[in-house]
């Protein structure tokens, strides 16, 4: 029986030698073992659902605010910018609770950044005025003296380019994000109605998306323009959820 064991040991042994011989097999094997790996860790994310947990009062963003977002990152606010919150505790002092998953899961592309020059703007919305958003965009050294942010005179002053808005959301559709049709098919009159402060549809357009801030934003009442969607999407960004009711999950170190 002993004499059986060893000679089985040995076998496997000179088959191992082929891996220690030839670097070639040997790469190949750790690909395969990494693979392994990955798969284990990778694949259940994308149909565990527990990954992305569901949290009340996200919402895909109204037409106005992904004109904004568009915008945002035709300008390349991303470059400056990160939209994303960590868990500790000096970023959360500073910029309040830290990011979910569920808040960007209608985000294509994600705009979490990995540059800060300026700050963290994913809790931006609220925190100024829309005027002050207006001065800051158009020249950011009339509010802050110091800035080193660019200027954007031009947004105040472009006339928003809206045409393919409801394409834009037919695009997010097939992309996953919950646009209905009913979504699509009002695109361009929820747009209008969001930025203008005579508004009559505004109670549809806040059954569609709850909270949605329905206003003129540049202080031009009438021009929809650049500025009125970028500063639209401004003000919204992290004030869908309610974190009140997750305070006390909150699990900060
Ligand atoms: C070259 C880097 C740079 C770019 C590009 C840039 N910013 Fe900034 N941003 C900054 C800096 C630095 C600050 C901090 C000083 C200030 O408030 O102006 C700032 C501040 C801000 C603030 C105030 C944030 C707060 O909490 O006080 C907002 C809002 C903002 N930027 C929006 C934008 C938008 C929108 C764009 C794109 C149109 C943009 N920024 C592009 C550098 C940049």
């Amino acid at each position: 029986m002993a004499s059986q064991g060893t000679s089985t040991s040995t076998s496997i042994w000179s088959k191992h030698q082929i891996f220690e011989k030839h670097s070639y097999w040997l790469m190949l094997g750790i690909l395969v073992m990494i693979s392994i790996g990955g798969l284990v860790e990778i694949a259940p994310l994308f149909y565990l659902k527990s990954t992305i947990e569901k949290v009340e009062g996200m919402r895909p963003y109204t037409p106005l605010e992904l004109a904004g977002r568009n915008i945002y990152v035709r300008e390349g606010c991303y470059n400056c910018h990160s939209q994303m919150i960590r868990p500790l505790r000096d970023e959360v002092e500073r910029y309040g609770h830290y990011s979910l998953a569920a808040e960007s899961m209608y985000d294509r592309p994600f705009q979490w950044g990995s540059k800060r020059t300026g700050p963290d703007l994913a809790r931006v919305g609220g925190k100024y005025s829309d005027l002050w958003h207006l001065e800051h965009l158009n020249n950011p050294r009339a509010v802050v003296p110091a800035s080193i942010m660019p200027s954007y005179p031009w947004l105040a002053q472009t006339r928003l380019n809206a045409k393919h808005i409801a394409e834009d959301l037919r695009v997010q559709q097939i992309l996953g994000v919950p646009y209905t049709d009913e979504m699509i098919e009002k695109a361009q009159q929820d747009l209008k109605t969001q930025a203008t402060s005579d508004a009559d549809d505004a109670d549809g357009l806040q059954k569609r998306y709850p909270k949605a801030q329905v206003r003129d934003f540049d202080a031009n009442p009438g021009t929809i323009t650049e500025a009125d969607a970028l500063i639209a999407y401004l003000q919204m960004l992290g004030t869908l959820v309610d974190f009140k009711l997750y305070d006390n999950k909150a699990n900060v170190r």
